[in-house]
């Protein structure tokens, strides 16, 4: 007897409503967190319905994977993310699809290469020693993922179109304010297109007096940049390799798609990244031993002489472990909402085309023949993987998405993780301020812990060598460990992001 395919009919899904199915039953801003409770709860493959609309909700990593490198030819981006983004004029890599899609990829591909991320650290080196400088002002209990916000904000900006914003020491920036409210539309696309998110939908002039003031502000600074551009120059920003790039007829490409191509790596790097490091140091700063270990190893690694250089970013694997770390059980991006171009069989389940399919990005976390004590933070275990272990890791675990969509902007965000938490653990030992309401996961446009107080506690140079405990760690060293012991550091990093300082 041939397989014969089950139908949405015959998929498990949470209880519903008669008419609203399952609507109301999550914020929209904890979808992330129902999508995966239920996928322990009903296997692999659900739906749930919002109103009479399905979502079918994937969480077999090898069914993600696969389905992930089926693109742009059997799936899509669920349509209504690229119409949010073509009415608010943004329209990018992110949202477009088919040749469009393609052509916006060879204008991204030089601004993500090794050696122009290289030439992007002196911008992230500035303003993470802002931020140091900030939180040494800060008072003694602070919202570490604001400032994050604000530190990948200032970066992000700086790097994507060459101007300073500065909202570390300026967080009511009238331009930053304004692409708030464009980034609060955007988020919409996290959400199926239902009544739901068109509930949330803000005031349309409101919306529209941000659009139209962001879009002076940038289409400035690309025209200011492009005056002072020669070919031979070597890019420095984002803004600078789009300018310079060429399509596939060696013409440069217009104002209007790099204008569309700056807000999407605005919207898609900032919040993802912050919310990637504000979770590796909410475990960090639970786990006070670990955070001695990994601070033991940044010690021991960091250039005697100062600043970081690009060739020691390499010297840091169990940094780099603790951000995997992060991805892993907190992935900045939970899932991504797709839909098939024509009818498809998945996992044994006929989908028809255009039926909005959940793929969950972190659906191997829990999968413990692989992640031993899953439920641990333990950056350790990255470097203690077999060549085999990693290629499944890759498998289990997509956090930047998959096949020809790969996120661009991952080495990146690595190299930015890295020197942040590198610095961070450096200058301050961090506690966390146990006071209500608790740590939660909250999603706009990446999942971020909310209500991250924390004391940061400045380090004296002469507690911080390799042997010694820092005297706030010291207080805590006899508390119970929570984690398995670290295996001695090893300076490989992982095949799964060993391009990230590789200099081509
Ligand atoms: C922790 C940080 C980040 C995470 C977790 C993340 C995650 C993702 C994911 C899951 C996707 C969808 C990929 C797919 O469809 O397969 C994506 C796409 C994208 N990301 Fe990132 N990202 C991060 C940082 C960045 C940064 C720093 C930039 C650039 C400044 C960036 C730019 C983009 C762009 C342009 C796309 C669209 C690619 C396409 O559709 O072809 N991301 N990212």
């Amino acid at each position: 007897m041939p397989n014969i395919p089950r139908t949405l009919k015959d998929l498990p899904s949470p209880k519903e409503h008669w008419l609203k199915g399952n609507l109301g039953q999550f914020k929209p801003d904890e979808i992330h967190t129902y999508f995966y409770k239920h996928a322990k709860a009903l296997g692999d493959t659900y739906k749930i319905r919002l109103f009479n609309k399905p979502v079918v909700v994937v969480s077999n990593a090898a069914v993600v994977f696969d389905i992930l490198k089926q693109r742009p030819s059997r799936y899509r981006r669920a349509k209504h993310i690229e119409s949010i983004y073509k009415n608010a004029s943004v329209h990018g890599a992110f949202s477009s699809e088919g040749e469009q899609w393609k052509n916006y990829r060879q204008l991204l591909a030089p601004a993500f290469k090794p050696k122009n991320i290289k030439r992007m650290l002196p911008i992230i080196q500035k303003s993470v020693a802002r931020f140091l400088a900030n939180i040494k002002q800060a008072p003694q209990s602070f919202d570490m993922r604001t400032q994050l916000h604000r530190l990948l904000v200032d970066i992000t900006c700086e790097l994507a179109f060459g101007y300073d914003i500065n909202t570390l020491n300026n967080p009511d920036s009238k331009l930053q304010g304004h692409l708030n409210i464009v980034f609060d539309q955007l988020s919409r696309t996290s959400t199926p297109p239902t009544l739901y998110s068109r509930l949330m939908r803000p005031c349309q002039k409101t919306l529209d007096t941000s659009l139209a003031y962001v879009r002076k502000e940038i289409l400035q600074f690309i025209r200011t940049t492009k005056s002072q551009l020669t070919p031979e120059h070597e890019p420095n920003t984002i803004l600078e390799a789009l300018l310079l790039a060429k399509d596939e007829q060696g013409q440069a490409f217009s104002e209007e798609i790099i204008y569309g191509n700056i807000i999407t790596l605005l919207s898609a790097g900032e919040d993802t990244t912050a919310s990637t490091v504000a979770w590796a140091v909410y475990y960090l700063a639970k786990n006070q031993n670990l955070q001695q270990t990994v601070r033991d190893e940044i010690t021991q690694h960091y250039p005697p002489q100062g600043p970081l250089q690009w060739q020691d970013l390499d010297n840091f694997p169990l940094t780099l472990g603790a951000c995997q770390e992060a991805l892993r059980l907190e992935p900045a991006v939970p899932f991504l909402l797709l839909e098939p171009l024509g009818d498809e069989v998945i996992n044994g389940v006929y989908i028809s085309k255009g039926t909005t399919v959940a793929v969950l990005l972190a659906a191997g976390n829990h999968n413990t023949a692989l992640f031993e004590h899953s439920e641990h933070f333990n950056p350790a275990r990255w470097q203690a993987f077999t060549p085999e272990q990693k290629k499944q890791s890759a498998v289990e675990l997509s956090p930047f998405g998959g096949g020809p969509r790969l996120c661009p902007g991952m080495q990146l965000s690595l190299t930015e993780q890295k020197i942040i938490l590198i610095e961070l653990l450096k200058h301050y030992n961090i506690t966390l301020d146990n006071t209500k309401p608790a740590v939660k996961s909250q999603y706009r446009l990446a999942a971020t812990p909310a209500h991250l107080r924390v004391s940061a506690v400045a380090l004296q140079p002469a507690a911080m060598t390799p042997q010694g405990m820092a005297p706030a760690a010291t207080a805590q060293a006899t508390q119970p460990q929570t984690q398995p012991a670290s295996p001695t550091v090893n300076s490989q990093p992982s095949p799964q992001y060993a391009r990230a300082h590789t200099i081509e």
